[in-house]
């Protein structure tokens, strides 16, 4: 009877202690649809890591991510691969070609270089190009820039229903003295900002592979734009020694420096250091391991 309701007692006493340390190492987390925002993203300002502040917006459920060239909408984060998949509507797919220069290409913030950028396995096709355009100048014998990354390009693209449908004429050559190409694929890296109107182009496509294999034709490969984010790793350092003290990562009002968030304090370093409010948690955990000995070395004795 007595190890039973201990038993119950400690059940009960285990539900009120643990959520409020793991709601507390949490504060952070949060959904937008079916998509999980975690570090190094953050919703409210002072969530995640100061190099993707001011960057996701969760609106009706839909997950927007904003940088200088525009607003895209978020298919997916891949944490374990540290990448997500970015959408517009003004980008051009199999089905439809969006011309007009609306699309919003992608450029972040030079201040955000450092922490994305799109997959090395990510093809930009830029579309309708004029022959002035700076994708064109510089390149001696005229030769284009334009290629197959990872085994996706303009001459497969072209075989889309989109082509037909916009009764766009194909060039296809890898010379231009004939006129521009009316699409030219390239890895990001290239150019490092694929802006339209810098570029002079009608519209764009982008495609990514993450198989390793060859994929079968344009009608199967995936459009949007693969990102690939990170964190440097004192900073990733900084983030693991906090929340394995129960803090959630988060940084300052500046907008720069990282900071521990640990309950109702925050820390330069992690929960376990320094401020008063940081020696309330080992505290707590001190007071319950005492009371089980307690209760543990009291069943003991009068079992036995
Ligand atoms: C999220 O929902 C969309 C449909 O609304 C679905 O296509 C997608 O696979 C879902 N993603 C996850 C990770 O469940
Ligand atoms: C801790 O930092 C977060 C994010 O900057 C801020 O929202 C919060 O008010 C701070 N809390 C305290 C107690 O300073
Ligand atoms: C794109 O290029 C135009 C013209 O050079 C420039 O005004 C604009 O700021 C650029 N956009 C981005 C996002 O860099
Ligand atoms: C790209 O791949 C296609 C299909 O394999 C090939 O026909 C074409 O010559 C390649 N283009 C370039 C520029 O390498
Ligand atoms: C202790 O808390 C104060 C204010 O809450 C903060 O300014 C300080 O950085 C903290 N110190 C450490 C070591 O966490």
């Amino acid at each position: 009877m007595q190890t039973l309701l201990t038993a119950l007692f400690l059940l009960i006493f285990s539900t009120y202690l643990i959520p409020p340390i793991s709601a507390l190492a949490n504060s952070c987390r949060s959904y937008c649809g079916n998509i999980t925002i975690d570090y190094p993203f953050g919703l409210p300002y002072g969530c995640g890591h100061p190099g993707f502040r001011d960057l996701l917006f969760c609106m009706n459920d839909i997950l927007m991510f904003h940088v200088s060239s525009g607003s895209y909408r978020v298919m997916e984060i891949d944490y374990a691969y540290q990448s997500l998949t970015l959408h517009e509507p003004h980008m051009s797919t199999c089905d439809t070609i969006v011309l007009g220069g609306t699309g919003n290409g992608f450029a972040v913030e030079p201040w955000r270089e450092a922490y994305m950028n799109p997959i090395a396995d990510n093809v930009f096709m830029l579309i309708g190009c004029s022959a002035e355009s700076p994708l064109f100048q510089g390149f001696p014998e005229k030769h284009l820039p334009c290629r197959n990354v990872s085994g996706m390009g303009c001459e497969e693209y072209y075989g889309c229903p989109a082509w037909e449908r916009s009764g766009h004429k194909r060039f296809g050559s890898t010379h231009f003295g004939s006129g521009p190409p009316a699409c030219c694929g390239i890895p990001f890296e290239a150019i490092k900002a694929i802006n339209l109107t810098r570029l002079q182009c009608e519209g764009y496509s982008s495609a990514y592979n993450l198989a390793p294999l060859r994929l079968d034709g344009p009608g199967g490969w995936s459009y949007g734009i693969r990102v690939k984010y990170s964190v440097q790793e004192n900073d990733d350092a900084f983030c693991g020694s906090c929340s394995a003290t129960g803090g959630t990562c988060g940084y300052g009002s500046d907008g720069i420096r990282q900071v521990c968030m640990c309950g109702n304090s925050n820390s330069t370093s992690n929960c376990d250091s320094g401020n008063a409010s940081a020696l309330t948690r080992p505290l707590m955990s001190k007071m319950v391991g005492g009371l089980l000995t307690y209760i543990l070395v009291g069943l003991t004795s009068k079992q036995i």
